[in-house]
């Protein structure tokens, strides 16, 4: 068996560093060669004594350069991080970025013929014709780390997308599933940061919280599978046992269970079609007792119903609904906007919004500018109401 090389795009953030956690496992499959971080300058030197990779990209700001070890070329600035898409010695690129930032490194990985194991949904939001072309053009494979298309994916393994009737997402509802609308104006950043089952990075956590997660997973979903909106379902399953389900046209349903970890996926994504032993904790039906499984409630997370609708609108409106939902978690993190603020932000600018059809990087850069900076200055005048009526 050949060492595989692993380039992590993002290394210092959750999903990163439980890659690092999976790769430490099997130092005989995998070998780290590239690792990126955006400002953590600490944890990825730390990851780089570790790992000794051939390059270590900061995004922004000057590490220490003693601590550097000889093996490994320093890079800073974004560019860097296309370097580390390509690098190589990479076979696989893992994208853990979080945001639209992860695009770029995206397609770059795709059209230098990579394994990308994406765990960057962000990128098939805000591009998702330009990911599949990269695909479909640079020979690369694409293999979802998200945990509900991962589990979408293994289903796959046993039946043709042609013959799936139906994508079913499951989704946890987050920790405001049960708690009366009226009082969302006052939940704080560090109440949404409290996730009843993942323990993920800040972004996804709030969107987890709105359900912002699951329009953009929806969003995800069509285009990696080519599902149309109509044939792509959300249940909410507060357990978060089964990660997702896909009913075929025969009538019969595939699901994917398993405690709630990323590692799973990440292996599989790594891996993949291999399925290494791997000592994870095993799920036991009778001790977990009872899943169950309820409709998204009509009216109850406006901003996953914009996401749908941005979907369905098509062309830059996810683009759209990402940005505007990147800055609205971004000042409700910051304390200036209340949390129910973020679906009024995203709902308000893709209003406004006049959808084009996303035909090149530059259709996606403009739309994404434009929407930041219509989301901050709604952001701003929605907070500045809601300090008057403190
Ligand atoms: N966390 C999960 O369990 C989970 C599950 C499913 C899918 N995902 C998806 O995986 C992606 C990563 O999520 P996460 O929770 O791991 O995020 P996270 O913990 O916030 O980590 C993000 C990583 O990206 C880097 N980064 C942030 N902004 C950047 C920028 N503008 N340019 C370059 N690098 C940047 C960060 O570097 P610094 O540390 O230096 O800031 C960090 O290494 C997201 O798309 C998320 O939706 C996550």
């Amino acid at each position: 068996m050949s060492v595989r090389g692993v380039a992590i795009l993002g290394s210092t953030g959750s999903i990163g560093k439980t890659t690092l956690e999976v790769i430490t496992s099997f130092p005989d499959r995998f070998k780290v060669v590239a690792l990126t971080a955006h400002r953590n300058a600490e944890e990825l030197l730390d990851q780089v004594n570790r790992f000794d990779p051939e390059l270590a990209v900061l995004v922004d700001g000057e590490p220490d350069q003693a601590s550097i070890p000889s093996g490994t070329r320093f890079a800073t600035g974004v560019d860097a991080i296309l370097e580390a898409a390509a690098h190589p010695s990479a076979d696989i690129v893992v994208n853990a970025l979080v945001g639209a930032a992860g695009l770029e490194p995206t397609l770059t990985a795709l059209a230098a013929g990579k394994r990308l194991a994406l765990a960057n949904k962000e990128s098939l939001v805000v591009g998702g014709p330009l990911v599949m072309r990269a695909l479909a053009e640079g020979g690369g494979e694409l293999i979802p780390v998200d945990s509900e298309h991962s589990a979408v994916f293994q289903c796959l393994q046993g039946g043709r997308l042609e013959s799936i009737r139906r994508i079913i997402l499951t989704a946890s509802g987050g920790p405001f599933r049960d708690r009366d609308p009226a009082e969302l104006g006052k939940v704080t950043p560090a109440d949404a940061l409290r996730h009843p089952t993942w323990n993920m990075g800040a972004k996804i956590t709030v969107d987890s919280a709105t359900l912002v997660n699951k329009a953009l997973e929806v969003i995800e979903a069509h285009f990696l599978f080519g599902m149309p909106y109509d044939a792509v379902s959300v249940v909410i399953h507060p357990q978060s046992i089964v990660h997702s389900l896909v009913e075929f046209q025969d009538g019969s349903t595939l699901a994917q269970l398993g405690h709630p970890t990323m590692s799973v996926p990440v292996l599989y994504a790594l891996g993949y079609p291999e399925r290494p032993p791997f000592e994870t904790q095993t799920l036991d039906l009778a001790e977990v007792g009872s899943l169950t499984f309820e409709p998204v409630p009509a009216g109850r997370f406006p901003a996953f119903e914009h996401g749908r609708q941005a979907g369905l609108r098509g062309g830059t409106a996810p683009t759209v609904f990402n940005a505007a939902s990147e800055e609205a978690v971004a000042s409700f993190l910051a304390e200036r906007l209340p949390f129910n603020g973020i679906p009024s932000v995203i709902g308000e600018v893709l209003n406004e919004h006049e959808v084009q059809e996303v035909t090149t990087l530059d259709v996606v850069r403009g739309a994404d500018g434009w929407a930041r900076e219509r989301a901050r200055a709604v952001a701003g005048t929605i907070a500045n109401k809601s300090q008057r009526l403190a």
